[in-house]
């Protein structure tokens, strides 16, 4: 048996896509480690989506290079976005790296890391992905909580993005083959599956019998889908033993009254809308071709409240875009004041190799960019904290995932609105569904006490 030491950077796609990644060197005896020294092999599945993703990449990288030379055999493979998009570099820089390979063909780490076993040195990038979606086999990091990829890759085209570029046009899974991997894990004692896409709000429109190839570019909304996100999670609902669904991340484009009646209907479906805003400012949201409107954003979030005055909308936010001037700043800034977002993830724009943006004029100095962040965040502080105040004292249905990194005598679980909540409670609990009254907050979490359905605190352990 041999030891697979795997290090993830990016987004949930890619955690997802490692947890396939050791299902598939579980095949080959590749059991995985968290002590790097035991690793036969080092995997580095990569993102790429901001210079500093591929930065604390490139140092894990050096690090790697380094054990190799005091330990000969071992193996460094790099999958991921890194990989996709640089696939010279990395030949060329690193030599010591043995595998590289892509975003489309990670069925094939098997046989490559087999090859690269042998003492060839392995490259192999695809440019699409293997006609139909395969059930790949798979090791969960989490029992209680799964993500389930729906639909790869992207057609919108923002000009910072360096996504369409790294994963491709959008490709969905046929339902049969979710639906299958969901009651597996339902049996498994999941309780909660989190849709997975980049852009998960077009999902199955490609595959819907009037959907036209041509007509598919960003911006277009498909006339009453044979498959859609509202669907898919109707058929995900009547799975027995599935008590959460959540999906992200969408695209306000295509946010549909159909999928907001469908969210707000569904027992089940969370009242969890991560749904990137990027700027407050038309003028940039245009140049970004984000295909909405400031106005538009804000009837979105108007609709979906008005069905669901409990949900948590999260957005994220680029600052300093190439001609961003303070004032459409400000505008991103008023924005964040007026929607009361309940998280928002905010990051200085960041130029990617062959993005319209980066090569256009206009470029904001680093500092001044920095500037804006910091201000940004100070602002999104103070409305999350206002968000928050509004836990402080209700009683929360939290799913129990286990127990909490930082406190071990402590659980942990999230609300509905994907709060993390932690609390005292027995081992037994994790799996289930528990009340707990909010006590006291902090920014990154909520602290609580276990209650019953009356609000009254509940007996732990009998003195
Ligand atoms: N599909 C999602 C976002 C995927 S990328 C959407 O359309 O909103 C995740 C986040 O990274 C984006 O929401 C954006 O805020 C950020 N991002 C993407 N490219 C970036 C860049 N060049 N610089 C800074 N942030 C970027
Ligand atoms: Fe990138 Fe835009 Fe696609 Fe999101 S919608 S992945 S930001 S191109
Ligand atoms: Fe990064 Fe690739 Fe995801 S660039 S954000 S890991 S799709």
């Amino acid at each position: 048996m041999k030891h697979v030491y795997i290090e993830t950077f990016g987004c949930q796609m890619n955690k997802a896509d490692s947890e396939h990644m050791l299902g598939l060197l579980d095949e080959i005896n590749y059991r995985q480690t968290d002590e790097v020294d035991e690793a036969d092999l080092i995997l580095f599945n990569t993102c790429t989506i901001r210079e500093a993703a591929n930065s604390k990449f490139y140092s894990q990288l050096g690090k790697a290079g380094v054990r190799k030379k005091l330990k000969p055999n071992l193996l460094i493979g790099v999958g991921g976005c890194v990989a996709q998009n640089k696939e010279d570099l990395l030949q060329q820089q690193f030599p010591y790296v043995d595998i590289v390979f892509g975003t489309n063909n990670i069925q094939r780490l098997p046989d490559l890391v087999k090859l690269a076993e042998s003492g060839k040195k392995v490259y192999e990038i695809e440019d699409e992905l293997p006609y139909d979606l395969p059930e790949f086999p798979v090791i969960r990091q989490t029992q209680v909580t799964a993500w389930v990829n729906v639909i790869l890759g992207c057609n919108f085209n923002c000009t910072y993005c360096i996504v369409p570029k790294v994963r491709g046009r959008e490709k969905s899974r046929h339902p049969d083959s979710i639906l299958s991997e969901i009651r597996k894990l339902a049996e498994e004692g999941c309780k909660e599956v989190t849709l997975l896409g980049q852009n998960v709000t077009a999902y199955g429109y490609d595959l819907s019998s009037n959907y036209s190839k041509q007509k598919a570019t960003f911006g277009h909304i498909l006339e009453d889908p044979e498959y859609s996100l509202a669907k898919l999670l109707r058929m995900v609902h009547k799975i027995d033993g599935i008590e959460r669904i959540r999906f992200l991340t969408g695209h306000p484009f295509h946010v549909t009254d159909e999928l907001i009646h469908t969210v707000a209907e569904l027992p089940k479906a969370c009242n969890y809308f991560h749904i990137p805003m990027q700027s407050g400012d038309d003028i940039v949201l245009k140049r970004m071709a984000r295909v909405y409107t400031y106005e538009k954003y804000q009837t979105m979030v108007e609709k979906i409240r008005k069905e669901m005055p409990d949900a948590s909308i999260i957005s994220d936010f680029i600052v300093g875009f190439p001609g961003e001037t303070h004032e459409q700043f400000m505008n991103t800034v008023k924005a964040v004041q007026e929607l009361k977002f309940d998280a928002c993830i905010t990051a200085a724009y960041s130029p990617r190799p062959d993005t319209p943006g980066a090569m256009w004029e206009g470029q904001i100095p680093e500092e001044e960019k920095n500037a804006r962040l910091r201000y940004l965040n100070l602002v999104v502080n103070e409305v999350v904290e206002q968000v928050n105040q509004k836990y402080t004292g209700t009683v929360q249905e939290i799913l129990v995932e286990g127990k909490s990194q930082k406190n071990k005598s402590r659980l942990t679980g999230k609300t509905r609105g994907n709060r993390v909540v932690n609390f005292d409670g027995p081992d037994e609990l994790i799996g289930k569904v528990v009340n707990v009254k909010i006590t006291k907050m902090k920014p990154w979490a909520l602290f609580g006490e276990i209650v019953n359905q009356e609000g009254i605190a509940y007996c732990i352990s009998p003195a």
